[in-house]
């Protein structure tokens, strides 16, 4: 049987190497055939898995993002490289008709979860770690992009939060991340895509499956959401009272908490003491938005849907949001118990015991189908790395072991199955190449 330190130099070479099959140069695609451009949050991930095989290049991947920023603000959730085959492209987004898209670029009009500054001050450590050309640049990038995540911080606190609620507003399941999570159901339920310009989608053409993704229902009302954005102009107040979706999303909302936090610590690193305090309200606000939302009942904290007032019950990964900001000893307490037992990590017939995307025991669950069950490592990477920020390493090391095992298949598979470990949807996913890279040093 192989010894440990040759498994692991097996999975760290395999995961460089799904990396570097992957990167254009000035950025790395998702995945080589589902996702064929750069995606906002999976930027991230990919650039703290980089900065362990080259700084520059974790830097690269990170100012080719930042070059797409939206005037305001946003850092938009795709940027389009030249391949074709993606469904929507550009010429459905029409972000031409927005008054504040770069120009030179391409994207999408919406946005992704904040995690950007998890990746920057990550790579800085990388950096600092290995000292001489290497901090330089590091130190250098974070003076010279400093501006443009703040920018991104305070749009998404204002824009997103214009009442000052603590939570981020939505506009469109896929600003989640979660896509077709049963967190959604509910407030699509009551989106009536009507008549439309006809689409063909590409995305049930490269996984195994067409089942692993979204239903065709789902993807009308996917695209019924862009086309309403498109004739807001993506104006922030039109897109309000226009939209069929507005959620208020606690995931989102306990990634721009702890991001902020972060950021603080950076801008205050760089002598930008003003710029940290603002940057500590915003995470006080959000993390104060996220306990606020925690049902008594359940133990999980809970979306909102501003359509209709109503709080969003159903038992998924989102409902950990606490578990990644922080904010109550006492709620970070019971849902670490929740998290470790039955209905999720500690279910009886799991394969790997790390967080399904909603839990077995809920009657949403659907094993295979993208966020409605599936394990993604990704999220079990922030679940981990947070948990570490928290001084729980005991829940860190638990989440990393399992996932290294889960990730021993080679497959990078951007989910699987819980049950029987099988890789799901698409496979040489650069983002679950990139926390394998990163469990691999830490
Ligand atoms: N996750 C979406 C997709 O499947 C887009 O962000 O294309």
């Amino acid at each position: 049987m192989e010894d440990d330190t040759a498994g692991t130099a097996r999975l760290g070479d395999a995961a460089a190497d799904v990396l570097r099959r992957n990167d254009l140069g000035h950025l790395t695609v998702a995945a080589p055939e589902l996702y064929p451009h750069q995606w906002s949050w999976d930027t991230a991930f990919i650039a703290i898995g980089l900065s362990h095989l080259s700084v520059s290049r974790a830097i690269t991947e990170m100012s080719s993002l930042l070059t797409a920023q939206w005037r305001r603000g946003m850092i938009p959730h795709i940027v389009f490289d030249t391949a074709p085959g993606y469904f929507p492209g550009p010429e459905r987004w029409r972000t031409a008709v927005a008054s504040d898209a770069p120009a030179g670029v391409q994207t999408s009009g919406i946005c992704q979860p904040p995690v950007h500054s998890v990746a920057v001050a990550r790579i800085l450590d990388q950096a600092r770690r290995r000292g001489g050309a290497d901090r330089r640049a590091a130190e250098e990038f974070l003076t010279e992009s400093l501006d443009g995540w703040l920018a991104w911080h305070r749009w998404l606190a204002t824009s997103r939060d214009p009442e000052g609620s603590g939570l981020v507003e939505i506009h469109h399941s896929w600003e989640s991340g979660m896509d077709n999570s049963p967190r959604w159901d509910a407030p699509y339920s009551r989106v009536d895509a009507g008549e439309m310009e006809p689409f063909t989608r590409n995305d049930t053409t490269h996984v195994t499956d067409a089942a692993e993704r979204p239903t065709d229902a789902e993807y009308r009302r996917y695209i019924w959401l862009v086309d309403q954005m498109v004739a807001a102009r993506y104006d922030e107040e039109a897109i309000r009272r226009t939209i069929d979706f507005r959620v208020a999303d606690v995931f989102a909302s306990a990634l721009l908490a702890l991001s902020s936090e972060i950021l603080a610590e950076l801008a205050a690193g760089a002598g930008r003491h003003r710029d940290a305090r603002d940057m500590e309200e915003i995470a006080a606000r959000f993390r104060s938005g996220v306990i606020a939302a925690v049902s008594p009942r359940s133990g999980l904290a809970q979306d909102r849907d501003l359509r209709t007032g109503a709080w969003l019950p159903t038992a998924t990964i989102g409902g950990f949001a606490p578990l990644l900001c922080g904010g109550d000893v006492a709620v970070v307490r019971r849902q670490r118990e929740l998290l470790l037992g039955p209905e999720w990590c500690g279910h009886p017939d799991l394969r790997h015991a790390v967080p399904p995307s909603t839990s077995p025991t809920s009657p949403e669950f659907r094993p295979r189908q993208y966020w409605r069950g599936p394990q993604w490592p990704v999220i079990t990477w922030l679940f981990g790395w947070a948990a570490r920020r928290r001084g729980d390493e005991a829940l860190e090391g638990q989440l990393r072991e399992e996932s290294l095992r889960q990730l021993g298949d080679l497959r990078f598979a951007e989910y699987y199955e819980p049950f029987t470990g099988e890789a799901l949807g698409s496979r040489s996913q650069s983002w679950t190449a990139a926390v394998a890279l990163d469990w691999l040093a830490s």
